[in-house]
């Protein structure tokens, strides 16, 4: 299972609208993804996902590993699960914040997802240094930049710098919310934070209709990272779903010529009956 942090030490950029669109994406390209709510003080991954308060309720344990959550295909671990009214108990209980973001990193059962999307929380202090521990092997964290805004740039580069300081590959970075609001037009973004640009998003009401679009490019800059293993998969399965609906065209036709010569049989025979009377 691949791990991608989205981040962006600052908080209101994007990362939890971009981890839960880019998670729509892939699962309609037909990847199996989960994504793992690591801001314990905040989690609103399920809200965005789509999730009910009603749908509030804590994710079973078996054999010590944590069920995820599923929201349409869509695995999610968060602490919404277990929040009153989405208001976390531990606000001010830092050991138990760290003691839950440990749990979610290390026991949890996420089956065969290919690819886990973790939307990180907005600090790049203690919540994200525990995360980096606490998760392993890491493939690599994307930065949310808003537009091209000198603050949003300047945040990143901390950002980058402390996953430099982890060891922690820096992949690229997406600038969301694009538009004349979010726009410092002398910055230029890959030159100040020296890593390549993966997609631009526009500020948009409409990126519930219009997603597989827009997250594209995102899927195809994992491919070429190799981060989504089984694209050749699901390009087979492509294939055989055409290919099965061909078949499906042809038994029809064939059935409709056969249906066509009972009818002209029965025409003659007819005919013929009538010839001997
Ligand atoms: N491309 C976009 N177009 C329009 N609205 C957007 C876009 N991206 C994010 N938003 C909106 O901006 C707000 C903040 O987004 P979001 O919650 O994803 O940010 P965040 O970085 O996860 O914030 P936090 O740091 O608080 O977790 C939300 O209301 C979201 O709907
Ligand atoms: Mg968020």
């Amino acid at each position: 299972m691949r791990k991608v942090l989205i981040s962006s030490a600052k908080g209101g950029v994007g990362k939890t609208t971009t981890t839960v669109f880019l998670a729509k994406a892939l699962r309609d390209a037909g990847y199996k993804v989960g994504i793992l709510d690591a801001d314990i003080s905040a989690p609103n991954v399920p809200f965005a996902l789509g999730f009910k308060p009603g749908e509030r309720k804590p994710m079973e344990v078996d054999n010590y590993l944590l069920k995820p959550h599923d929201k349409d295909g869509i695995k999610v671990v968060s602490y919404w699960f277990d929040t009153k009214n989405g208001i976390p108990f531990l606000l001010w209980a830092y050991d138990r914040t760290m003691n839950i973001l440990r749990a979610f990193c290390e026991r949890v059962d996420w089956g065969d997802v290919d690819v886990l999307l973790i939307d990180c929380p907005p600090t790049s202090s203690d919540e994200l240094i525990g995360l980096l521990q606490f998760l392993g092997h890491i493939d690599g964290a994307i930065l949310i930049i808003q537009g091209n805004t000198v603050a949003s740039v300047e945040d990143a580069k901390i950002a980058k710098y402390t996953f430099d300081h982890h060891n922690v590959a820096v992949l690229g970075f997406i600038q969301n919310m694009m538009s004349d609001f979010f726009n410092s037009p002398d910055v230029d973004v890959e030159e100040e934070i020296k890593v390549p640009k993966i997609a631009e998003i526009p500020l948009s009401k409409d990126l519930d209709s219009k997603y597989k679009e827009y997250y594209k490019p995102v899927i195809d800059f994992m491919v070429a990272k190799k981060l989504l293993p089984k694209v050749e998969k699901s390009k087979k399965v492509e294939k055989a779903e055409s290919d099965l609906e061909k078949a499906r065209e042809i038994v029809k036709e064939v059935r409709a010529k056969k249906a066509e010569g009972k009818k002209t049989k029965t025409k003659k025979v007819k005919r013929k009956s009538k010839r001997k009377k």
